[in-house]
Parts: structure tokens; C-alpha cells; sequence
């Protein structure tokens, strides 16, 4: 890309001859700018998810969280996209991958930033009752009963309404040299903060094959988020099972056979 010639971004402009920096589960990140970036969403992904995720992300700065700051929705072709700030540095995971022995470290560091985050409060976004109902509605593998059962006990919980970012993860963090910026909203909504500590706890591997590591991280995450945020974690165990229920719906899930257990377990209980 020549720095003095740079493409422009908006309606009806190319994006070819961007240079390519991330590639995630949904979006390629392009380089569109000295300081931005263009995350391109791949055309499956529907308006309105893309839509729900600038305004949560709108939502999240104007409470004085620290999210990239975006810009407005265009196509390109029969894709959809919007620019950000350029955030330079890694994101959580490679962190993590660099250095084991801070696991408990980064496993505070990301909860802290979490109940920070759950002081805003997000009216007018979608509710993440409503985003698990959806998931649950369609998690693959689990019998009919149950599925009725999960969604029973997700409408017994509380609906709240708070900023909720919903895919918290060490991956979703980017860290650089003047401190963490969250990235990725597009299942953000409002909701009752525990549901986003289960959803980020079955995320880190939560009902998964166990791993020492991963262990480790759960408890120090969920020691230190408890610690931040004053929070008692009330009906914790009923949002991890709604949760793992939902999560049946994503391909990502490696280890689907633990976590329908889980479920099962939950419901039981
Ligand atoms: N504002 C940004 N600045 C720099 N890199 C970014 C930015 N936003 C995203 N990325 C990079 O792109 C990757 C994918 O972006 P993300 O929003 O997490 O999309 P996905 O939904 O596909 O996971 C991130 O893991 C990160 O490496
Ligand atoms: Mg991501």
C-alpha cells in the first residue's frame, strides 16, 4: 500500500490492495489507515449482527470503556464492513502462549477489565437472555426434552442491564503499550453480569477435556472477578448450564460429549 496514496473506504470503494493482519472466526482485519483498521465481515454474517455490534461497541465508548473507536457500516460487493482505531499490539492469547507462568496474572488482569466493563449499563442493546434462547433453540445434539428444560430455567433467570460483551476471552483483549482495548462485539447485549462470567468461564475451556492450565485460569479468574466486582455470583451454576447449552450451537466447540454431561448434570440438579 503506498502511505501517500492510501484507499479510501466508503461506499461503492475497493477494498483490494489492503494488506491483510488478522483473520478471525467471522471477519478478515485489513490495514485501511496509519491508525485503522477495516474488519471486513464474510457474507453469511447478517446486518443485523454486524449492526448490534457498532451499537454495542457505541454504547461501550460513550461509557468510557475501552474499545477501538468505530466508524460507520458500508458494503463492499455483498460484504459488509466498518472501520476502527488500530490497536497495536497482541492480543491476550498470544500473551498467554508467551508465558505460562503468568497464567493466574492475566487470568486477573481479564476479570478486572470484565467487572469494569459491567458497570456500564446497556439500554436499548439486545438482551443475552434473548441470544442464548436462540442458540439453545438450535444446539445441535441435545434431546428435546432437555432443550425444553434449558430454556425454562434461562427464563427463570434474571434479566439485568448491564453492558455485556458476551465472548470475553483472552483472545477478544488486545494489549498495548497504554493498556488493554476490547475488541469483538458482536454478541455483546445487556443482561445480568453472571451470565457473561459463565459465558467467558465455558469459554475458557469450562466442561472442555481438563487441563491444568486451564483450571488454573477458571479459579483465578473467578476469584479475582469476584474481588472486583463485590459480586456473590448468584445463580452462577444456572448460567453456566444455559450457557454450555448454548454453546452446543457453535461449531468451535471441541468437546461436545463432556459438555451435553454438564448440561444434563445442570438440569438435574
Ligand atoms: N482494532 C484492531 N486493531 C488491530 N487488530 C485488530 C483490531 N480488531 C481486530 N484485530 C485483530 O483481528 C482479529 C479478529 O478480530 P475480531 O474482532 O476478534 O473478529 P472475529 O469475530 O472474527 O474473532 C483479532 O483477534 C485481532 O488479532
Ligand atoms: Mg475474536
Amino acid at each position: 500500500m503506498n502511505p501517500r496514496n492510501p484507499p479510501q473506504i466508503g461506499e461503492g470503494k475497493s477494498v483490494s490492495g489492503l494488506d491483510r493482519i488478522a483473520r478471525g472466526a467471522t471477519a478478515t482485519i485489513l490495514r485501511s489507515g496509519p491508525e485503522s483498521v477495516l474488519k471486513l465481515y464474510d457474507s453469511w454474517v447478517p446486518r443485523w449482527a454486524i449492526e448490534s455490534e457498532l451499537a454495542a461497541m457505541s454504547v461501550a465508548a460513550a461509557a468510557g470503556v475501552r474499545v477501538p473507536r468505530p466508524g460507520n457500516l458500508f458494503e463492499f460487493g455483498d460484504r459488509l464492513g466498518f472501520e476502527m482505531a488500530l490497536v497495536k499490539g497482541q492480543d491476550g492469547m498470544e500473551r498467554l502462549m508467551e508465558s505460562v507462568d503468568q497464567i493466574r496474572a492475566q487470568a486477573e488482569a481479564l476479570a478486572q477489565l470484565q467487572a469494569a466493563l459491567h458497570q456500564a449499563k446497556a439500554g436499548g442493546l439486545g438482551t443475552v437472555k434473548q441470544r442464548l434462547a436462540l442458540k439453545i433453540d438450535r444446539a445441535e445434539g441435545l434431546a428435546e426434552e432437555d432443550r425444553t428444560r434449558a430454556l425454562e430455567l434461562l427464563a427463570r433467570l434474571p434479566d439485568g442491564n448491564a453492558l455485556l460483551h458476551g465472548d470475553f476471552h483472552p483472545g477478544n483483549v488486545m494489549w498495548s503499550r497504554d493498556g488493554p482495548w476490547i475488541i469483538d462485539w458482536i454478541d455483546a447485549g445487556q443482561g445480568d453480569p453472571v451470565a457473561d462470567v459463565a459465558r467467558s468461564l465455558v469459554l475458557f475451556g469450562e466442561g472442555a477435556s481438563e487441563d491444568v492450565h486451564r483450571s488454573q485460569y477458571r479459579a483465578a479468574y473467578r476469584d479475582a472477578y469476584q474481588r472486583a466486582s463485590g459480586s456473590s455470583l448468584a445463580h452462577l451454576d444456572d448460567w453456566l448450564t444455559v450457557n454450555r447449552a448454548a454453546r452446543l450451537f457453535e461449531p468451535a466447540e471441541p468437546d461436545r460429549e463432556a459438555l451435553l454431561n454438564l448440561v444434563r448434570a445442570g438440569l438435574n440438579r
